[in-house]
């Protein structure tokens, strides 16, 4: 296909979708967003023709608040977005030879015998094995069907990290106002660093399932203690058992590794995930140091 691409964007409200239309602006690209809901397929059918994209950007989906537990009560809500809207829409692009690339997640994996902690990570060929939340379950269905269509594109992000350490889905901002964390190593999303490359993969037409993570893994303590170098020397936190955090949420969480070798055969110049926190979020607040630490002491009410 040539010509210069018309993206698409499904999310405007949302996180990743709001942030996808600032970087098109940002790069002087052709792009809008879309209206419709997932569900309505006619309506679908109307953006796309006033539109006339190239490419589809699918961040929309229901992610629950004031967290993922709201999904447990909600599951045909879930089902109707997550999973038939997502598949109307892939289907509609499909018809139209128009590529869709589809913000999903990787918390679908969960470690194991076969993948424990320090091993190897899971690969894209890889079946999901966490389905603890219906979140997650959703998901993960979604993403075995969506596997089939030649257009999609579909990133495993997870735990997205921004630079604004007050932004309350920042997963730094989250474990920074617990009052207790868990410990584990995990794969994350530091998503000024990636999301420029997913508008890549949408030119390339990258298609399948592709890993959407920084390489390595990166702890809770570990980026507590990157904020407590960086930017607050006095600050201090507790940790407990993922059994006592058991007893503060509804469905389990997943924590996992997701090998990378895929987007770095594609992106070489890609980040570790702890240089790319340097880089993206703990050098650029520690230059304004006084007015984060205000910000954020502000935020947790102390
Ligand atoms: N944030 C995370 O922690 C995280 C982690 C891993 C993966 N992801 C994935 O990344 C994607 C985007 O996440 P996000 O954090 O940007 O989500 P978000 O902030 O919750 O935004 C979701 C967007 O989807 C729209 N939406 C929900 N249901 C819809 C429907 N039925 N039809 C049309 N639009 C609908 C919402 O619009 P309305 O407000 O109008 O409903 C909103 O614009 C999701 O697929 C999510 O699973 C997110």
């Amino acid at each position: 296909m040539s010509g210069e691409p018309v993206f698409l964007i499904f999310g405007k409200s949302g996180w990743i979708g709001g942030l996808l239309g600032d970087l098109l602006k940002e790069k002087g690209a052709k792009f809008e967003f879309a209206t419709a809901r997932l569900e309505d397929r006619s309506a679908i059918i109307q953006d796309i023709e006033r539109v006339k994209p190239t490419h589809v950007l699918n961040a929309a989906g229901l992610t629950g608040r004031p967290n993922v537990d709201w999904c447990e009560t909600h599951k045909v809500e879930t089902i109707r977005a997550n999973v038939i809207g997502c598949l109307n829409l892939a289907d509609v692009c499909m018809q139209r030879e128009i590529h869709m690339t589809y913000y999903g997640t990787g918390c679908i994996f969960h470690y194991d015998d076969s993948h424990p902690i320090g091993g190897p990570g899971f690969v894209e060929s890889d079946a999901p094995n966490f389905t603890g939340s219906y979140y997650s379950h959703t998901k993960a269905i979604v993403e075995n069907l969506l596997k089939e269509f030649p257009n999609v594109l579909t990133l495993r992000v997870r735990m997205p990290i921004v630079e604004s350490l007050v932004y309350p889905r920042n997963f730094i901002t989250k474990i920074i106002k617990y009052d207790r964390v868990v410990d584990i190593p995990n794969s994350m999303t530091v998503l000024p660093e990636l999301l420029p490359y997913s508008i890549e993969m949408a030119k390339r037409r990258l298609t399948g399932i592709m890993n959407f993570t920084n390489p390595g893994v990166v702890s809770h303590n570990e980026i507590l203690q990157m904020y407590k170098d960086y930017i607050d020397p006095e600050f201090e936190w507790k940790n407990f058992t993922l059994e006592e955090q058991a007893k503060v949420i509804v469905a389990p969480r997943s924590n996992n590794l997701l090998d990378t070798k895929r987007i770095e055969s594609e992106f070489p110049m890609i980040l570790s995930i702890k240089d790319s926190l340097i880089k993206y979020v703990f050098e650029p607040n520690a230059r304004q140091k006084a007015e984060v630490l205000a910000a954020v002491k502000e935020m947790r009410g102390r």
